[in-house]
């Protein structure tokens, strides 16, 4: 793993009042997420033997067998490193029509957005080729399996995308999605598989853990608490983590020491990069002692960047991703919206854990991509104002990413170190 400390200052922006203000309106909402509720079938179970195949996986880890593997794609290559390149015949990789299962959030076409190019960008790596998607054969692998997103809304986000790409070759009777709490289910009958959805934007115990209900401010975070969460995860095959967007409050983090319970809640200020590191050590802990490797896949997806200044790629001053219809071209662009430190500490944390956690180091590609934000294209909750409405650029969601679109590419990428490692 690429460990090269970033150069500069740790910095954390506090411009993210306006990221505040989309998530909540978009988390807020969240209780309308799944609005396909679907009674399971009964259904014979297909009994194939699937062939364990098994390969080694880096240099690095060559003593260490991967489930799930099933080849390599060799060289050593960087899936993470390359470019977008414009590809209509291939792209997207399903109509955002024949998917029910994205959130009126992310379904841009349908809320007017008139571009289409967004959708037919493919990620070239500069070493390799990613292998194409194949659903079926992505179930094979699932069959009898649990698979688990854990995390905020953009996880949320990567999810739909999942649903959208492997529902089309189950039969409808023999699929659901069902919400119970914190969790969305999605069922395949013939697979005896499942993939979920668990809402938990700090990983561990916080005060914005109700899906539904909660305050974007006043954030307070309980960092030694992971296993109110964690006791839903237990047993599942394939957990891809996140947690980054939260953390953003441009002050320090509030922890609390006691429990929520308290009368008077005890709570300390911690830098965020402080208190991100304790976080994501409680979940590599988590994991440690409950994971096997033998059976089961980690992965942590690193940091979506928002395009929320356009002044970042050397746009007009007052924009953002509104109207933006191309990808950034400078290789080097990392704009103001993804920390750096933040990256630093992913990495110390993340390497040589005693169970493979994989990097889904998802934030330098999505750097580029501008053009791909839900911006104005979306279902609003409230009204908007006249005044909102004579400036779209106020309302625009730089955040969340249409589907189809980037996050196709988190799974393909996905996809390849689940398939390929
Ligand atoms: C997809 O995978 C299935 C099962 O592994 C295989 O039978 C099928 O030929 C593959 N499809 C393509 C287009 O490669
Ligand atoms: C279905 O999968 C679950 C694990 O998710 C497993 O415990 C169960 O035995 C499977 N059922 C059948 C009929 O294969
Ligand atoms: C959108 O961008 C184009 C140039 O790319 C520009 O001509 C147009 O005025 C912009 N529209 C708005 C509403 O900002
Ligand atoms: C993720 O990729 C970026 C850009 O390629 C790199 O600078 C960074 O170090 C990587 N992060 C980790 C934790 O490896």
């Amino acid at each position: 793993m690429n460990l090269t400390p970033f150069l500069g200052k740790p910095r954390l922006y506090p411009c993210l009042l306006f990221v505040a203000f989309i998530t909540f309106t978009t988390i807020f909402s969240g209780h309308n997420l799944i609005y396909i509720l679907r009674q399971q079938f009964d259904h014979t179970q297909q009994e194939v033997e699937q062939p364990k195949q098994q390969h080694p996986r880096s240099e690095k880890e060559k003593d260490v067998t991967l489930p799930f593997s099933g080849g390599e794609i060799g060289g050593g290559c960087n899936i993470f490193e390359g470019r977008w390149v414009f590809e209509k015949e291939s792209r997207p990789l399903y109509d955002e029509g024949e998917c029910p299962y994205i959130q009126p959030q992310l379904t841009c076409q349908a809320y007017g957005r008139p571009d289409k190019e967004y959708q037919q960008r493919r990620w070239q790596p500069h070493s390799c080729s990613l292998p194409s998607f194949n659903a079926t054969s992505m179930w094979e692998r699932l069959r009898g399996k649990r698979m688990m997103f854990v995390g905020d809304s953009l996880n949320r986000n990567q999810f739909a995308s999942l649903i959208c790409l492997l529902h089309s070759v189950i039969p409808e009777s023999a699929k659901s999605m069902q919400t119970v709490n914190s969790i969305i289910v999605f069922r395949a009958e013939e697979y005896n598989a499942t993939i979920e959805f668990y809402w938990a934007p700090f990983l561990v115990e916080s005060n914005a853990d109700n899906a539904v209900v909660h305050r974007i401010q006043d954030r307070i975070v309980r960092i030694g608490s992971i296993k109110k969460h964690a006791q839903h995860w237990k047993g599942v095959d394939i957990l891809v983590f996140n947690t980054y967007l939260w953390w953003l409050t441009g002050f320090k983090m509030k922890i609390l020491r006691g429990s929520f319970k308290d009368k008077k809640l005890d709570i300390i200020e911690m830098e965020t990069e402080e208190a991100y590191h304790m976080a994501l050590k409680k979940m590599v802990k988590w994991v440690e002692k409950n994971v096997d490797p033998q059976k089961s896949r980690v992965f942590f997806v690193t940091m979506s960047p928002s395009h929320s200044t356009s002044m970042d790629w050397g746009g007009e001053a007052g924009g953002n991703c509104y109207n933006q219809t191309t990808p950034i071209e400078d290789p080097r662009y990392w704009g103001s919206s993804s920390s750096k430190s933040m990256m630093v500490v992913i990495g110390k944390v993340l390497s040589n854990t005693k169970v493979p956690i994989t990097l889904l180091n998802i934030t330098q590609l999505s750097e580029y991509r501008k053009d791909a934000h839900s911006s104005i294209y979306k279902k609003q909750w409230n009204p908007l104002t006249p005044q909102q409405l004579a400036n779209p650029v106020t309302y625009a969601d730089c955040i969340h990413w249409c589907l189809p679109g980037l996050p196709d590419t988190w799974n393909e990428l996905l996809y390849t170190k689940l398939l390929f490692p």
